[in-house]
C-alpha cells in the first residue's frame, strides 16, 4: 500500500512546492487539525453530451441559461482554499472543455496546488492537451466505459503520457460495466494509465459493485483519488472535501447535492468550518453508499452495532439522503438549489417531469429533458 501511495504522489506531483505541501496536509490530517485537501470545481453546467446516467444531470437542468464560474472566482475561492491547505482541485462539470478559456480556468489555480481535469474527452485534441499541460494540468481523467467509447480516444490518453500529464481512466464501478472496467486495467497496464472507480450514484436500480471494488482497489493501476487527496481511509466529504458549484454553492460532494452556503456570499473559511464540525463525526467509508462489507466496518468505526436490515433505507445512519441527520445545516442556496428541491419535491408527489430523489428524470424512460445545447461542437447522441 506504501508503494502504491508513493506511486500516486509521483503522478501527481509536479513540483517540489506540491509534495511539500501534501506532506504538510497529510500531518495536519493525521493529527486530527481541521483542513481542506481537495476541492471540486464545477466550471461549468454545460454538456455537449447527455448521459442517462449522469449526477449532474439535476443540476446542469435546474437553470435555464448556467453561466460558467469566471476565471476571476476560479481564482479566490482557489486562493481562500489554499489559506486553508488546499493540495487538490479537480476541474469538472458539466463538461469542463466547452468552455473556450479551459486554460485560464486551469491557469488561476495556485501552481503548488495538484490539479486534475475530468473530461468526456470528446473536444481533447492534442493541441488543447499541449496548452492544459502549460496551465499547470497535471492529471487528466477520462472518462471510460459504456457510454463513453465513442469519445474516448486512446491515443490522445497515450500524447497525455507522452506530454507528461497523467492518465486516469474514470469507470463507474457497476456490475454491467465490468467488461470495460477490465478493459480499463488492461489499457492501464500497457499504457501506464490508471484507472478511478467512481461510486455509482445509483441508476437502473444499479448499486455499487462492491466485490468487485475490494477486489481491485489494491491493484497498482487502480487509483485511490478520493482518498488519497482528500482525506485518510474515510469519506472526505464535508470534511477535507468540497464541491463548489459553478455559480458558488459549497455542497458536500458531486453526489450529494445539499448546500451548506455560497462564497460569494461569505469566506470559504466559515462554510468549511461548518461542515467540517458537523461531518467529521460521520465515520463511514463512503457517505453515497454502504455495501455489507462496509457496514461492518461502519459500525466499527462509528463504535455502533447498527442492524444490517437498515442497509439501503431511509433509516440508514452511514447513507446522506434529504431528510437524514447529516443533512441538518444544509440551507437553501442559491435559486438553483431551490429549483432542484423543488423538482425532486414534484417527484416525490408524483408531479410530472420532476425528478426522483436520485435527481432523475421522474418521466420513466430516464432521459434527460431540456438538456442545454453546447457551445462547442455539439456530438449529442
Ligand atoms: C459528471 S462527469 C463531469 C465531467 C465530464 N463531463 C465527464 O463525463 O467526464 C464526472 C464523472 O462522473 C461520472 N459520473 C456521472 N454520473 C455518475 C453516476 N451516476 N455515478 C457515478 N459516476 C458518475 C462520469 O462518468 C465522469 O467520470
Ligand atoms: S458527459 Fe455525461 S457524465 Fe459528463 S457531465 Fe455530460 S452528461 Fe454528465
Amino acid at each position: 500500500m506504501l508503494r502504491k501511495a508513493f506511486k500516486q504522489f509521483q503522478l501527481g506531483v509536479k513540483n517540489p512546492g506540491q509534495g511539500m505541501r501534501i506532506l504538510a496536509s497529510e500531518a495536519k490530517m493525521r493529527a486530527g487539525i481541521r483542513t481542506l485537501r481537495s476541492l471540486e470545481l464545477a466550471v461549468t453546467w454545460i454538456c455537449n453530451l447527455d448521459c442517462e446516467f449522469c449526477y449532474a444531470e439535476d443540476l446542469m437542468k435546474a437553470q435555464k441559461k448556467p453561466p460558467h464560474m469566471p476565471v476571476e472566482e476560479v481564482a479566490d475561492i482557489t486562493r481562500q482554499a489554499r489559506d486553508l491547505g488546499l493540495i487538490h482541485v479537480n476541474v469538472t462539470g458539466g463538461e469542463p472543455l466547452v468552455r473556450k478559456d479551459i486554460f485560464e480556468v486551469v491557469d488561476a489555480i495556485p501552481k503548488d496546488v495538484v490539479v486534475s481535469l475530468v473530461t468526456n474527452s470528446t473536444l481533447l485534441t492534442k493541441e488543447k492537451i499541449v496548452r492544459l499541460k502549460q496551465a499547470g494540468l497535471s492529471t487528466i481523467q477520462m472518462s471510460y466505459g459504456g457510454y463513453y467509447l465513442k469519445s474516448f480516444q486512446r491515443d490522445l490518453a497515450r500524447y497525455c503520457v507522452e506530454q507528461g500529464i497523467s492518465v486516469t481512466l474514470s469507470v463507474v464501478n457497476i456490475k454491467a460495466e465490468r467488461p470495460n472496467i477490465e478493459h480499463a486495467f488492461a489499457m492501464a497496464e500497457e499504457d501506464d494509465f490508471s484507472v478511478l472507480f467512481n461510486y455509482p450514484m445509483i441508476y437502473k436500480n444499479e448499486g455499487v459493485d462492491s466485490e468487485y471494488y475490494w477486489k481491485m482497489r489494491y491493484h497498482p493501476r487502480c487509483r485511490e483519488d478520493n482518498l488519497f487527496w482528500s482525506g485518510k481511509d474515510r469519506c472526505p466529504a464535508g470534511t477535507h472535501k468540497l464541491y463548489v458549484t459553478n455559480d458558488g454553492d459549497v455542497m458536500t460532494c458531486d453526489r450529494i447535492h445539499a448546500i451548506y452556503g455560497n462564497v460569494r456570499t461569505e469566506p470559504l473559511a466559515g462554510i468549511h468550518k461548518r461542515m467540517y464540525e458537523q461531518f467529521i463525526k460521520h465515520k463511514s467509508f463512503c457517505l453515497l453508499e454502504t455495501c455489507e462489507k462496509q457496514w461492518d466496518e461502519n459500525n466499527k468505526r462509528s463504535g455502533r452495532n447498527y442492524s444490517k436490515t437498515l442497509l439501503g433505507t431511509r433509516e440508514d445512519p452511514f447513507n446522506v439522503f434529504e431528510g437524514t441527520p447529516l443533512m441538518h445545516g444544509s440551507v437553501a442556496g442559491s435559486t438553483m438549489a431551490q429549483e432542484i428541491h423543488a423538482a425532486r419535491k414534484r417527484a416525490s408527489e408524483g408531479g410530472a417531469n420532476g425528478h426522483d430523489a436520485q435527481g432523475h428524470d421522474a418521466s420513466g424512460d430516464g432521459r434527460p429533458v431540456d438538456v442545454p445545447v453546447s457551445e462547442e461542437a455539439p456530438t449529442k447522441r
